[in-house]
């Protein structure tokens, strides 16, 4: 169960040529999956392969016209042991969000933690809220729609605390809550509880500096607020009719809120949701199911976090076969937040497929690890004058060189790149005009093959 990389420049052939004959294989073989969306034509992509091989009815299309329901908080609520459930949401939620803001490259690494450690204690804090105001007979719901709406209509500064008229709001309604059941069945731990809860929202919310809180909210408006309205509030804050487990069982997970329809909320729910299949990969019995399961981010540059790296580097054994698609390597170097981590994603995607590119960082850095051969390079000098043909079959039987003429020849030998920087753009990259044929390079760590006696090979792949 390898990891696979592929790059190539758009339109070069990843998704209609090498991505498309690998994941026919895999289902063929009865993988499970989980399937992320950037584009549009992804879902219907994935019915096609699905039909193909027979796995139609393994398809699970999570979307808003499928009405299929994800509940994410009440799934974490419900895995989770103990109280540590609190701590995966805030996990889970402020890492995901975070990651699809962030500008890449590592460039303002401190405010970065600042506002993850802000942004963490505001979400823990809710939840906290939540919990308290919930009746100790009934299941806490919790929801990103919640959370956002408390955030929201909290008191942003001391006086605005103190003037109390946001007893009206959807926080006041939490706080009211809470105090009515600490008042009818008060415990000495959530007695403690609620005077930490409603301490963090008059000393310490309120009095965020305004550039903190305003960055906070701002995020949840971007990444969470789409998702707290209409059919994706309907999807991920209200029931569970799927879950990423489903995967483990043969299903075909498409989560179907595609990057260039949803945009950051798009990104954010299957951040989410990738995140989410990797916990339960993790935690998956693989004694009592062994099916594996595939993980397919085609335009990868859009979810890849720093998590993946974590769950990379044991997926082998979690059975999960992973495939990332993105043009080029200066796409994860623009998303993800440092070099290191991006060159450990490389080493450990440890399959690479390359197609026709322009991007010089991606072709170099192929090059550069194929490394160089030897080439024998001979130069001839010569003043000599014609030699007789005696002399001329001497040489050929005993393979000295001719000292009788003034001339020589010299072999030396010099390193070579095994390719050049020509093979990219002669790489075919499908159409019509290429009789549907792309071509890539492989390359797998450690592995010398077979038909070539070489580290790499250049593989032919059919797009119908
Ligand atoms: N089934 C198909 N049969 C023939 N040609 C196709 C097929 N699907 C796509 N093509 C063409 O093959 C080329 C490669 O397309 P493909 O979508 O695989 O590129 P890509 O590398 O995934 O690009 P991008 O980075 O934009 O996603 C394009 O010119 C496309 O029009
Ligand atoms: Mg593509």
């Amino acid at each position: 169960m390898e990891g696979v990389l592929i790059l190539g420049g758009t339109g070069s052939g990843k998704s209609s040529g090498s991505a498309r004959s690998l994941i026919l294989q895999y289902l063929a073989s009865g993988f499970g999956a989980l399937v992320l969306c950037a584009k549009i034509e992804e879902k219907q992509r994935w019915q096609e392969y699905a039909e193909q091989t027979g796995r139609e009815k393994d398809v699970v299309v999570i979307s808003p016209e499928s009405g299929l329901r994800f509940n994410f908080m009440q799934y974490l609520a419900n895995a989770g042991e103990g109280a540590s459930y609190t701590e995966n949401i805030v996990n889970v939620l402020v890492e995901s969000m975070a990651n699809v803001n962030r500008e890449g490259g590592g460039s303002s690494g401190g405010d970065q933690a600042f506002f993850i450690n802000a942004s963490k204690q505001i979400v823990r804090n809710c939840i906290d809220l939540i919990k308290l105001a919930t009746d100790e007979k009934k299941e806490v719901k919790l929801s990103l729609a919640a959370i956002y709406d408390i955030i929201r209509s909290a008191p942003r500064s001391v006086p605005e605390m103190k003037a109390g008229e946001w007893t009206d709001t959807a926080f006041g309604q939490y706080v009211l809550a809470a105090q009515k059941n600490i008042a009818t069945s008060g415990t000495p731990v959530n007695e403690h509880d609620y005077y930490e809860t409603i301490s963090y929202w008059e000393n310490d919310y309120a009095r965020l500096p305004d550039k903190t809180r305003q960055s906070v909210l701002s995020t949840f408006t971007s990444s969470a607020e789409p998702l707290t309205r209409g059919t994706l509030h309907k999807m991920f804050s209200t029931g569970i009719d799927v879950v990423p487990e489903d995967s483990f069982d043969g299903k075909i997970l498409i989560v179907d809120v595609p990057v260039k329809k949803w945009l950051a909320a798009g990104t954010f729910i299957q951040v989410i949701f990738k995140t989410l299949f990797q916990q339960a990969a993790e935690r998956r019995n693989i004694q009592e199911n062994s099916r594996p399961v595939l993980l397919a981010v085609d335009e990868c540059h859009y979810f890849m976090t720093d998590t993946d790296l974590d769950f990379l580097t044991t997926a082998r054994s979690a059975r999960v076969a992973s495939i990332y698609i993105t043009q080029n390597i200066s796409n994860l170097y623009a998303k993800l937040p440092d070099r290191e981590l991006v060159d450990a994603i490389l080493a450990v995607l440890s399959t690479k497929i390359f197609h026709a590119n322009n991007d010089t960082i991606t072709n170099k850095w192929l090059i550069d690890s194929l490394g160089q051969y030897w080439a024998e390079t001979s130069s001839y000098s010569s003043s000599r004058s014609p030699v007789s043909q005696g002399d001329e079959i001497f040489r050929a039987i005993t393979g000295l060189g001719d000292n009788m003429t003034s001339s020589s020849t010299s072999v030396s030998e010099t390193r070579t790149d095994k390719i050049e920087m020509e093979i990219f753009s002669q790489l075919r990259k499908g159409g019509q005009h290429n009789s549907n044929k792309v071509d890539g390079i492989i390359t797998q760590s450690g592995r010398i093959w077979n038909h070539t006696g070489d580290n790499y090979i250049i593989c032919e792949f059919n797009q119908q």
